[in-house]
């Protein structure tokens, strides 16, 4: 826009306050996006997808907190710029080799006129949906500021479906519910209850990465790319106009983020399609992150672990390496005069056990959980004892495991529970990681349960999310690839810092011997909490009935082996875990194979089939090898799955060993019903297969030399 123009602009809204409006579309041209000023000077965008509504009029803006000055209307445009931005890079792990970043941007900075201050709002439309962001630039007028509310607006079109959690600050480990807008308010209260956890702070409080499909055939992902220093993003639902709200996670006095001039906040992103799989394929909440900040990123390497882990979730043997909890603090009692309650898991001969089971059946890692004292006071919820990181307990040789390891040709990783203390773990950091540096541990697992100590912070507000990023570009400095689990839901971070090489931030197969998960959960994970990031799921279960493991324990897994077995191709994570007993393993080893041979690492992924909450098929090419892994997840009733393999190249000839369901297969009766059969294979095979409810498929496809 030439700068004649632009003054016009100005003059015109000065002089008579009337609207100013702007188009920008996608370089496909499909999506849409309506920016404009209303009369009252508030700013208002709108989103289509092939000239259907997304997003009706919404406005933008905030509520600046003790200031009366709120950010919100009054406004004048001081400039309208538009680019286009066309690159295609290249993860350092992913579900596929090659990202197109594409988009044709917009940026509208305003200039608030009874305050003198300028807000510039920044769009990129995409073929996959838009993003957009609040920039805050140097100047006289404003510096430090609370938000105390974000009025950003997600007006729906209608009474969609939606699969939601419940608005919680401090943990997304929910089942999903499946239900109209409409009907959010009337299931929340069941909704929490079901889960171990805390409250909403609305009845009609969901959290993001959210998926809405509306009755005309469109498929809609709200959520938030490159989360930091800032506070997470849920939704409020205005549930009469059908229109979603900001609603920013509060810190422990009740504001939102603090922000300094200059700044930026993450991006709102809306991805939009008329087919479900589109949300998949979608790298949108990647793209809107900035390039990789580590220079040297050759110790980023995805990781296929087993671990001394189930064993403790299904209560088959413990953490702690007492039962006396309030016997032991740090530095105050010899664990070697306190009465070991044998059942302690990360015992020297049985961690040796598991590092001969991944060495002889090639994984790359064995993670040890309770290797360090403290578990015992912390169950015994004593506010006085902290963990340090690095204290064995006397039956964990660190010394002979860690040449033991080596020896095997095996990787450890290390196991950080911080109880949720994190002054705590903060300062013990550098030392934490230095020890596992010395110890040979590339990676960490870290994991936040509980409440915030000490300040009783939300785990979502600014001041955790600060947290979980300064562990993360700290252990980047000591090479150190991190899995955190319960901290903040991932928003593409890791195009940033590839050593987040994981994260939970969901419900995870743990739930499945805390009473089980709903049998179509895995359906929807990769439509909402996958779309920031991979997902540390720890599939692989086989043995369902965790009463064999722990008779006090009746819990079920609700899913077949099949379905485990799928798991490792459409949960994608460049960090994979066998996460059942090596007995379980060794009774279906011919099961146990696909999880040796599937992949962590992808040249392209195909996405055959999709419906949230009901199936999603996925086809991925491994990156370095002609190998393909096929997985299909099966959420209601029974189906029948009909891909044809022309992703395979064409002319060459390939053998399929194919992994599905028995015929009497039921994720409850009989899960661990399953067939396996091998094809040969070419880009004109077609496969037709029964998946059930909870079940699946999994097919390995390697090339005929
Ligand atoms: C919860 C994590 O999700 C789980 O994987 C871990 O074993 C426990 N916390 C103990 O740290
Ligand atoms: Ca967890």
């Amino acid at each position: 826009m030439t700068k004649q123009i632009l003054s016009a602009l100005i003059l015109f809204s000065i002089i008579t306050a009337s609207a100013f409006a702007q188009e920008v579309y996608s370089p496909d041209k499909n999506v849409q996006l309506h920016f404009s000023l209303n009369t009252e000077g508030v700013p208002v965008y709108q989103m289509s997808f092939k000239n259907k509504v997304v997003i009706e009029s919404s406005r933008l803006g905030f509520k600046i907190k003790e200031d009366g000055q709120d950010l919100n209307d009054a406004f004048s445009i001081i400039s309208s710029e538009t680019s286009s931005f066309d690159e295609t890079w290249k993860p350092i792990w992913g579900e596929e080799s090659m990202i197109r970043n594409n988009y044709n941007e917009l940026v509208i900075t305003l200039n608030q006129n009874r305050t003198q201050r300028v807000m510039a709002i920044r769009f990129r439309v995409f073929n996959d949906g838009v993003g957009f962001r609040y920039e805050f630039p140097e100047q006289p007028n404003l510096g430090h500021f609370v938000i105390e509310k974000e009025l950003t607006q997600f007006a729906m079109t209608n009474d969609h479906t939606a699969f939601w959690i419940p608005g919680d600050y401090d943990t997304q480990e929910y089942d999903y519910v499946e239900s109209r807008l409409s009907e959010i308010r009337g299931l929340m209260a069941s909704a929490i209850t079901s889960n171990l956890s805390q409250t909403s702070f609305s009845p009609t409080g969901v959290q993001t990465s959210l998926l809405l499909k509306t009755d005309d055939g469109l498929y809609i992902n709200l959520h938030e790319a490159a989360l930091i220093d800032y506070s997470a993003m849920h939704l409020e639902l205005d549930d009469k106009n059908y229109i979603f709200n900001a609603w920013l996670t509060p810190d422990v006095q009740g504001d939102g983020p603090y922000m300094i001039a200059p700044s930026v906040t993450p991006w709102r992103t809306v991805i939009v399609s008329d087919d479900a799989k589109d949300i998949l394929a979608s790298r949108m909440t990647y793209n809107l992150n900035e390039p990789c900040k580590i220079e040297d990123t050759s110790w980023i390497k995805p990781i296929k672990y087993v671990g001394v882990w189930w064993e403790m979730i299904t209560g088959k043997s413990s953490w702690a390496y007492t039962d006396d909890l309030k016997a032991v603090k740090l530095g105050i009692t010899d664990y070697t005069k306190t009465k070991p309650n044998g059942k302690h898991g990360a015992n020297t001969p049985h961690v040796k056990e598991l590092i001969d089971f991944a060495s002889e059946h090639g994984f790359d890692g064995v993670l040890v959980e309770g290797w360090n004292i403290g578990w015992e006071d912390w169950f015994g919820n004593s506010k006085d004892y902290v963990f340090d990181f690095m204290t064995p307990y006397p039956d964990f040789d660190l010394i002979g495991i860690k040449n033991y390891a080596k020896e095997k040709g095996v990787e450890m990783i290390m196991h950080h529970e911080t109880s949720a203390s994190v002054r705590n773990y903060e300062r013990h950091l550098d030392q934490a990681y230095q020890f596992m540096k010395d110890h040979g541990y590339n990676s960490v697992k870290s994991g936040y349960v509980g409440d915030i100590l000490p300040r009783g912070e939300n785990h979502y507000s600014q001041w955790m999310v600060n947290h979980y990023q300064y562990a993360l570009e700290k252990a980047a400095d000591y090479k150190i690839m991190v899995n955190a689990h319960e901290a903040v839901r991932p928003t593409g971070i890791s195009r940033t810092y590839p050593n987040l090489i994981s994260n939970e931030s969901a419900r995870g197969t743990e739930y499945q011997a805390f009473g089980g998960s709903k049998a179509n959960h895995v359906t929807v994970l990769p439509f909402t909490r996958l779309i920031g990031g991979p997902m540390d799921y720890t599939p692989g279960i086989f043995e369902m009935d965790i009463s064999k493991l722990n008779p006090d324990n009746e819990s079920h897994v609700n899913s077949t082996i099949a379905n485990q077995l799928a798991l490792y191709v459409t949960m994608y994570s460049p960090l994979q875990m066998a996460a059942d007993l090596p007995e379980n393993y060794n009774r279906f080893l011919d099961a146990f194979q696909f999880i040796k041979d599937v992949g962590l690492d992808w040249e392209k992924s195909v996405y055959l089939e999709a419906e949230p909450g009901s199936y999603i098929t996925i086809a991925r090419k491994e990156k370095g090898t002609e190998k393909w892994f096929v997985g299909n997840v099966n959420g209601k009733q029974d189906r029948i799955s009909e891909i044809t393999l022309d992703f395979l190249d064409k002319g060459k000839k390939y053998i399929a060993t194919i992994y599905s369901d028995g015929d009497d297969a039921n994720y409850k009766t009989n899960p661990q019903s399953y067939k396996i059969k091998e094809l040969k294979v070419t880009s004109k095979s077609k496969i037709k297969l029964k998946s059930v409810e909870g079940g699946g498929y999994a097919i390995s496809i390697v090339q005929i030399k």
